[in-house]
């Protein structure tokens, strides 16, 4: 038996809970639960009780609780979650962001001969330990942001041997950081330009020889897969996708990013998240909102490229759920900042706070089906961002500047300031 330990944090100037808020549709800051001088009593990896903490005090005391007493003002957030990345990567492309701006569009780059392809070829160089090593780096950048589980895809690898040594690479990593990785397949990034015959037989080498592993090794439960007529076409990944959901895999599509057809796949499969969605217009809005599928904007993709927002004020308006990822990946987005790139979403995109914290935490975990943490709620892990102020409003309005104070993960402090 594992001795029982208990924490007890606070007191906690305001304690936004995330908690008893809708999944789907939009969210005014009213509706937050906030608790003041809240205390944050945790039990081994879970939060135990929540509530006032001069309540909870000598209860505690009289448990031989840590108290981990807060001298100064703290705002607590459940901690976060970046729902989309692709962190586990070679090399960089700097010199894109130069032809970008020389007039260059990221899909031009990538029909030359650059852009995924040129990562294709630097990740395959690296080692799994290199690129566990870099994997391993980027998280704990993340974690000390706050962000305390990270979403991570492979896609760099485009053959069955480079695709497992990513996602055992991604494995080694999630060993090696305190922050949760969470692995997804994504095989089906581009057509590999080294790959004889046609997209379908390296589609058909994945499924066959690629997804059995995943499973024996427990690489990953999620496939995604980039629609675009650069990549792969609905018709294209039909089959791919159906054999991945007779398996059992969940599914995630790079949706809309550059042509519509995307969320219309995602949605007909069933699948958890369909992100990206620069492009979707009221149609996509519509098919997405009523759907169970969640949208996922990813700013830092729009910044990286200069171009315009996901909708993200007419998908929530329209009912749909909306997360925010980062998509931190070498070409993109190579930015990596969630907390930055959510609030100025949310200043172009007039999105209250509560959207914007909501996409962030319990809608980003909805969009891994984690149903264990994304709230700050009795039962749940013990996952917990502590931001230096006394106003929860500050976190969104310094757009990623006030950064955490704090960092607790599974109930143990992992970043002290
Ligand atoms: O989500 N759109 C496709 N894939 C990634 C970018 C990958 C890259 O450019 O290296 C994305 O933006
Ligand atoms: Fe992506």
């Amino acid at each position: 038996m594992q001795p029982i330990k208990h924490t007890l944090i606070g007191p906690i100037r305001q304690a936004v809970t995330m908690a008893n808020l809708p999944l789907k549709g939009g969210i005014k800051d009213e509706q937050l639960e906030i608790i003041p001088e809240a205390g944050i009593l945790i039990k081994n990896d879970r939060i135990h009780q929540i509530g006032s903490y001069w309540d909870m005090y000598p209860e505690a005391q009289s448990i031989g609780a840590e108290i981990v007493n807060l001298k100064s003002d703290f705002v607590a957030l459940p901690g976060l979650i970046d729902c989309h990345t692709h962190i586990c990567f070679g090399g960089n492309r700097a010199k894109d962001y130069a032809l970008r701006n020389a007039g260059k569009s990221y899909l031009e780059i990538a029909k030359s001969g650059g852009g995924i392809w040129d990562t294709v070829t630097k990740t395959r160089k690296a080692s799994l330990e290199k690129l566990a090593q870099l994997t391993i780096q980027r998280a704990n950048r993340h974690l000390k942001d706050g962000i305390t589980t990270i979403e991570v895809k492979s896609g760099y690898g485009l053959s069955v041997e480079e695709e497992l040594k990513m996602l055992r690479a991604i494995k080694q990593a999630g060993e090696n950081t305190h922050a949760d990785l969470i692995p997804t397949c994504l095989a089906a990034h581009i057509p590999p330009k080294d790959f004889e015959v046609t997209h379908r037989n390296y589609l058909k080498a994945i499924t066959d020889e690629v997804f059995p592993i995943l499973k024996e090794e427990g690489l990953a439960n999620r496939i995604d897969a980039f629609i675009e007529e650069t990549a792969f076409t609905p018709v294209d990944i039909h089959s791919y996708f159906q054999k991945a959901k007779e398996m059992g895999f969940d599914i995630t599509v790079h949706a809309d990013q550059f042509y519509t057809g995307g969320s219309q796949v995602a949605v007909d499969f069933g699948a958890i998240s369909a992100d990206h969605l620069e492009v979707s217009g009221e149609k996509e809005i519509e098919i997405l909102a009523t759907s169970d599928t969640i949208a996922v904007a990813l700013p830092g993709a729009s910044m990286g490229l200069g171009v315009p927002y996901t909708p993200a004020r007419k998908l929530l308006d329209a009912g749909a759920s909306l997360a925010i990822a980062s998509d931190w990946n070498p070409g993109s987005a190579p930015m990596g900042d969630l907390l930055m790139q959510a609030s100025v979403l949310g200043t172009f995109e007039k999105l209250s706070n509560a959207e914007v914290l909501a996409a962030i935490t319990f809608r980003a975990a909805a969009a891994l089906g984690l149903q264990d943490r994304g709230q700050l709620t009795p039962g749940l892990i013990a996952d917990i961002v502590l931001f230096p102020t006394d106003d929860y409003r500050e976190i969104t309005y310094q757009q990623g500047r006030l950064k955490p104070f704090k960092v607790f993960k599974k109930g143990t402090e992992v970043l002290k300031v």
